[in-house]
């Protein structure tokens, strides 16, 4: 039917088939320019590469031009188990890709899930590592760069000497003394959330002009994740965690969201209230 339609003017024909033209170029998202441009020997021995035969086996060949990647797949302190398992063409395609950065699958959440649905043993203490394949089912409520597939935009899969591979610092312990420079949060958030001790512009979570945020992460050294979880969550909103960890701990939050604010009844004190609009006297609850 379609076809009986384009066959009747020769326009169209043409229309047609410069379309698919056009459709195939945008196939190819990324590429080796050397592949593209013919320079087949770069890596390969033979001229048109038509044995596919390299010039250097293995992960050694990338890292002649890739230097940068060689240093953190070499020397970081925390080193990535993938690269044991299946080097660089584990997760990029040597030639040319349809995703961003030569990679295999479409984004970088499919490839690290293929390996993170399952717990592994960590390389440098041998503890396991969360399933977050599984984490992310029972959490619906996915953090927007995960849920736009971008694990690679907090961790770095050549391996980082940051804690857990991240691009940037994040604390290991619960409660530490506040430094933006030590959270990975504020390449897109604004540390101006716990640094004003009263604001009305840069947090909700603040009672009247009274920074909660502030209170918490800045005045008692709390971390994030102490009330976050940054890869996903369940039933409440803002990413809150159900239960949490603080130290030996373990304990609810017992969250509950208000039009204007919300309140927690944690083991740290009994139920206390935040309201943006009208601010809550701590003292009566009222
Ligand atoms: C940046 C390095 C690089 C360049 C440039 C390159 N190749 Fe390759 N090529 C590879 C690697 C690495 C493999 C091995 C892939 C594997 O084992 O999965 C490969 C595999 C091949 C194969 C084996 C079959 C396949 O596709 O896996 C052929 C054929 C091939 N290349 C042809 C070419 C031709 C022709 C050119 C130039 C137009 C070229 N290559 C340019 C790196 C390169
Ligand atoms: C001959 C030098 C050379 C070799 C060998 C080489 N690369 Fe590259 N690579 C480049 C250059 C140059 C670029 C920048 C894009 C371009 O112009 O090709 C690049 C870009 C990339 C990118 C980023 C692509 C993007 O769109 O962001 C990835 C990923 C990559 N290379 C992986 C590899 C892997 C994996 C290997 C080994 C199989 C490899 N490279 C071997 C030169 C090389
Ligand atoms: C576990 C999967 C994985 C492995 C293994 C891997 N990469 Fe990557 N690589 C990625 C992802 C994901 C990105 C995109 C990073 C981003 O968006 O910041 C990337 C990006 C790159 C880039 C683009 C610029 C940059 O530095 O971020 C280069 C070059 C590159 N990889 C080279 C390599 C080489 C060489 C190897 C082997 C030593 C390798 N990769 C192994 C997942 C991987
Ligand atoms: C080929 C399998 C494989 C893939 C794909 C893979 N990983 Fe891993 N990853 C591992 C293994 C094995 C370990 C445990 C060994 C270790 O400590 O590195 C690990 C460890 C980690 C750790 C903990 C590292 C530490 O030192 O504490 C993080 C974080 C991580 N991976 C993130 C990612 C991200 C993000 C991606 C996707 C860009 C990804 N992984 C893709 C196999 C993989
Ligand atoms: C917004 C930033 C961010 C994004 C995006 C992100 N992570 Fe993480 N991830 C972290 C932080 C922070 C930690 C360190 C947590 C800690 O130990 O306190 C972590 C820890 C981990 C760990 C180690 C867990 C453990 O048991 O110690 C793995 C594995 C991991 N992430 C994989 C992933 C995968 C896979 C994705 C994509 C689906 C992803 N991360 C996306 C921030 C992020
Ligand atoms: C790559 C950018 C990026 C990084 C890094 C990042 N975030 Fe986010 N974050 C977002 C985006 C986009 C949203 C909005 C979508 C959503 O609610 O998940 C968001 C939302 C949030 C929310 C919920 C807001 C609400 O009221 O619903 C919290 C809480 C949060 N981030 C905490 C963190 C923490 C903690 C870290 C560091 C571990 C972090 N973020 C790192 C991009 C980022
Ligand atoms: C004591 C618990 C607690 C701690 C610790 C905490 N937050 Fe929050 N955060 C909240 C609550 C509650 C909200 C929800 C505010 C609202 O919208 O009602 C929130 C909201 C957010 C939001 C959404 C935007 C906003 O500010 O209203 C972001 C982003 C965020 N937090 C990031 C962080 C980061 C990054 C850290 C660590 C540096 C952190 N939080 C530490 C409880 C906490």
């Amino acid at each position: 039917m379609i076809f009986k339609f384009y066959f009747k003017s020769f326009t169209l024909i043409v229309l047609f088939f410069s379309t698919l033209c056009v459709a195939q170029n945008t196939d190819i998202l990324s590429e080796h320019t050397s592949f593209t441009s013919k320079n087949c020997t770069a890596c390969h021995t033979a001229k048109d590469g038509d044995s596919g035969k390299l010039i250097i086996q293995g992960d050694e060949l990338c890292f002649k031009c890739h230097e940068d990647v060689k240093q953190k797949v070499k020397n970081s302190i925390n080193k990535h188990g993938a690269m044991e398992m299946g080097g660089c063409l584990g997760c990029h395609n040597p030639h040319t890709s349809k995703n961003v950065s030569l990679l295999k699958e479409e984004d970088s959440k499919t490839i690290c899930l293929t390996c993170h649905s399952s717990q592994l043993p960590r390389d440098e203490d041998g503890k396991m590592l969360m399933n977050i394949g599984e984490h992310l089912i029972n959490n619906p409520d996915a953090h927007g760069p995960i849920m736009w597939g971008d694990c690679a935009a907090c961790h770095d899969p050549h391996g980082s000497d940051n804690l857990r591979m991240l691009k940037k610092p994040f604390p290991k312990k619960s409660s530490i003394t506040f430094k933006a420079d030590n959270y990975v949060c504020f390449e897109c958030h604004e540390p101006k959330k716990m640094t004003q001790r009263y604001t009305k512009e840069f947090t909700e979570f603040r009672n009247g002009d009274k920074n909660a945020h502030y209170l918490h992460v800045n005045q008692k050294r709390i971390s994030c994740k102490v009330c976050h979880d940054y890869h996903a969550s369940k039933d409440l909103p803002h990413h809150i965690k159900d239960e949490t960890t603080f130290g030996p701990a373990k304990f609810p939050l017992r969250y509950i969201g208000s039009p204007d604010g919300g309140s927690c009844n944690p083991i740290c004190h009994t139920r206390r209230y935040y309201n943006q609009v009208k601010p809550v006297n701590v003292r009566t609850n009222k």
